[in-house]
């Protein structure tokens, strides 16, 4: 089937208590690994493209990729969508250049200019049956060249959301309840530690979502910033010559059981990089003598497919549910 728009696997994700992965895509690996894993589970799937992921790989590139994977999985349903849309130029671009989704991010302006900026893109998306998401609140960590320092992060206001979703008219909402960009989401002078002396995060502000979710019954929430640094991947780069300590991330539980509530996009990129990394640094440590980089990448992508296997079946709950999405 062709590239789709987000509005059925919402629909569904919504009625049936799950979340669909969404998924960062940078090059050819990466999508085959999302999308191999998606295939053989049966799960629709989103495949998000940044700003930098077309300033390093460009746009025509990755479409080009998506539309291969999209060749080779005709029985899921699979969506383009722009990550982090900084401004309408770009989402302008991407619309005119073969998404079906994009994201217009204007968390970080006032209250009436996000308005603005997000329903001039929802009317030209919608025109064009796109679907547009939209963001309240800011998250901490990194995306493209915005970086937001803990602290000066904000939740997402509850009594906001009903005026910014009925005067833009976008599809769905990011919100902000304590989930970051990046591997490291929380500081651990903010967690406790275990016996082990592994990093415990902070709850997720469910009352937050829970607040949302009743002004707005039967609408599609996003969670950002979702990836949840496997500490055996961590471990793996820190053995094989990495620094990464005291990286740490969102406990599954804590994504399963937003995927049960309103939650219906779970935004993964960090733990696919961190499988990516890991592995090839074990490579490199393991066979010095070795430089062909289909020797590298090949257990790297293999890898991405298992960690995304994993999210679809035990953390998303959407393995199983391509047919009903189409
Ligand atoms: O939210 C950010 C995503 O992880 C994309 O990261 O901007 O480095 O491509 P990027
Ligand atoms: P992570 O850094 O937690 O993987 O978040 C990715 C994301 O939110 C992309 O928009
Ligand atoms: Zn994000």
């Amino acid at each position: 089937m062709a590239l789709v728009n987000s509005k059925k696997m919402f629909e569904q994700a919504y009625k049936n208590g799950y979340a669909i992965g969404a998924f960062n895509v940078n090059n050819m690996e990466i999508v085959q690994g999302i999308t191999e894993a998606c295939k053989e589970e049966n799960a629709p799937v989103i495949l998000q493209v940044s700003k930098g992921a077309r300033a390093y790989a460009n746009h025509t590139y990755l479409v080009k990729l998506v539309e291969a994977a999209v060749k080779e999985c005709p029985e899921i349903p699979i969506v383009l969508h722009l990550d982090h849309g900084p401004d309408f130029e770009t989402c302008k671009s991407c619309i005119d250049g073969g998404f079906t989704s994009v994201m217009i991010d204007g968390s970080h302006l006032p209250f009436e200019e996000n308005i603005a900026l997000t329903k001039k893109v929802v009317d030209y998306a919608h025109e064009r049956g796109v679907t547009v998401e939209g963001e309240l609140g800011t998250l901490a960590g990194i995306e493209d060249d915005v970086k937001v320092e803990h602290g000066a992060e904000s939740y997402t206001k509850p009594e906001e959301v009903i005026e910014f979703v009925t005067r833009t008219g976008v599809d769905s909402l990011a919100i902000a309840i304590g989930t970051s960009h990046g591997a490291y989401k929380f500081k651990p002078e903010q967690c406790t530690r275990n016996e082990e002396g592994i990093l415990v995060p902070p709850a997720l502000r469910f009352d937050i979502l829970e607040e949302v979710s009743k002004k707005l019954p039967g609408f599609p929430i996003v969670l950002h910033g979702s990836s949840s640094v496997p500490q055996d991947y961590v471990k793996m780069v820190n053995d094989n010559g990495g620094k990464m300590p005291d990286a740490i991330g969102v406990p599954e539980e804590q994504l399963r059981k937003a995927a049960e509530l309103s939650v219906c996009k779970i935004n993964i990129d960090s733990d696919l990089r961190l499988a990516m990394t890991g592995t090839i640094r074990q490579f490199f440590n393991e066979k010095p003598d070795k430089f062909d980089p289909r020797e590298y990448l090949k257990p790297a992508r293999a890898n991405i497919k298992e960690i995304v296997r994993h999210k679809l079946k035990n953390v998303l709950g959407c393995a199983g549910k391509a047919d009903e999405c189409k």
